[in-house]
């Protein structure tokens, strides 16, 4: 395969900016050298040019090159439950989104569906996503495909789900567990896919299906766990009316043994100081959904304190309940919850967090969120000037720090100049739905 160039202005982070001054390079004028897929050299463009004149060029200056954005949190099927008029998330839940996962069932819809959404990731500038699937296997099979043949690196599993929903979106303790596990023989570590444990959340898992999924994570402590944790007051309190004997919510999730460093739990907001402590000791990880808490009214993540106390974070869309696909509008409204909490995110760490620090999250950063040597060629390319807004705010622009939150507080998908998965161009080729 022929080695391709790709010039601009780079950017990329080894160390969180929060921790040290030494946190990034930024190459000016810049190039990535990519062979087979992967980062061979990342250096100084007119340099590497001359080296390298066998290889194909492609040339982004002005615009920024970062590693692809990753969302660890995000529901496959919920591409249509986006933007539906609900009060909070247990009403949302049972008018919109069980019915719009029912659909799943038909082959048709989830490919239909996983092309689309997939397109629309990429179209943001996300190469990476942890996504739940309806409680129909066929529903990842159908993802796991399509990301199979972009040559996506994806996480995603089935929803686990025996309880209070419709019945159409339930299983059973068993068919959840046969139903994962033939998940798992058939995509685990096939190519760039990783499947994930899914119970959904406690409200709609019996206490023999999360043993079941606790056996699953026991039989495979490789593989991510993901589910939803302390999102929103009533849900919290049902979630201790189903589970009496348990501490608080998260001690439900450690009895059938779903803590640890592979575990996501989206939402983690309402915690309480014992819960804090013990995600920090098992290394169990808290993704912020800011637009979906934003929207369903849920509450405002504690960034800081939860840093302050040792948690690893992650930051995500949650489509549907969240309102954007972008990682920038995501980046921006979790800078507004900061701002709520008299907290400062700073743009570095902003655009830190959305690439290697949500790699640290999945435990991935050995292959994506960065632009080391070696590293799958997983790429966003961001125009600061992409919208008439952006372009007269651009005028004043000094330092990258100012032109990186230009493009998260006024950027979306039309900053993205394109998005390369691999080292191949994607946003570009993209198919709408
Ligand atoms: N809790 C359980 N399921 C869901 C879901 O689909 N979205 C959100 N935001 N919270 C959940
Ligand atoms: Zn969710």
């Amino acid at each position: 395969m022929t080695d391709t160039l790709i010039r601009g202005r780079l950017l990329s982070f080894h160390a969180d900016p929060e921790d040290t001054e030494d946190s990034h390079r930024y190459l000016e004028d810049g190039a990535l050298l990519i062979r087979d897929g992967r980062i061979a050299a990342m250096g100084d463009g007119p340099t590497l040019a001359r080296d390298n004149p066998q290889a194909r060029q492609i040339d982004h200056r002005p615009h920024l090159v970062l590693p692809g954005f990753i969302d660890p949190h995000i529901h496959f099927p919920q591409g249509q439950v986006v933007a539906s008029y609900a009060a909070q998330l247990l009403d949302w839940l049972n008018d919109y989104t069980f019915p719009a996962e029912a659909a799943f069932a038909d082959p048709a819809h989830a490919a239909r569906m996983a092309g689309a959404f997939l397109d629309l990731l990429l179209g943001h500038g996300t190469t990476t996503a942890c996504a739940f699937g309806s409680v129909h296997p066929g529903s990842i099979d159908a993802l796991f495909a399509q990301a199979e043949a972009r040559g996506m690196a994806m996480l995603g599993g089935k929803v686990m789900m025996d309880r209070n929903a419709l019945p159409e979106v339930q299983d059973t303790a068993q068919s959840s567990y046969d139903d994962s596990r033939a998940l798992i023989d058939r995509w685990a570590g096939r190519g760039r896919l990783t499947y994930a444990i899914t119970p959904r959340f406690a409200i709609t898992s019996t206490p023999a299906q999360l043993e079941a999924a606790g056996a699953l994570a026991a039989e495979f402590p490789h593989l991510p766990v993901q589910t939803h944790l302390n999102e929103n007051r009533d849900e919290i309190d049902l979630t201790s009316s189903l589970y009496p004997n348990a501490r608080d919510y998260l001690d439900i999730y450690e009895r059938y043994g779903l803590l640890g460093p592979r575990s996501l739990m989206g939402h983690s907001i309402h915690l309480t100081p014992r819960e804090i402590a013990r995600m920090a000791e098992t290394g169990t990880r808290a993704i912020h959904c800011p637009t979906s808490n934003l929207f369903l009214g849920s509450g405002l993540f504690d960034r800081e304190g939860l840093r302050a106390a040792g948690v690893v974070t992650g930051v995500a869309t949650d489509i549907g309940g969240g309102t954007s696909w972008s990682m920038l509008r995501t980046l921006d409204e979790a800078y507004k919850v900061s701002q709520m909490r008299r907290q400062r995110m700073t743009p570095l760490a902003s655009f830190h967090w959305a690439t290697r620090g949500n790699a640290l999250a999945l435990g991935m950063a050995d292959r994506i969120g960065t632009l080391e040597v070696g590293t799958d060629a997983d790429l966003v390319v961001l125009d600061a000037r992409a919208t008439p807004a952006m372009r007269m705010r651009a005028e004043t622009i000094r330092s990258l720090s100012e032109e990186l939150f230009l493009i998260e507080t006024l950027g979306d998908d039309r900053a993205v100049a394109e998005t390369y998965v691999g080292g191949k161009p994607m946003k570009s080729q993209a198919a709408a739905l």
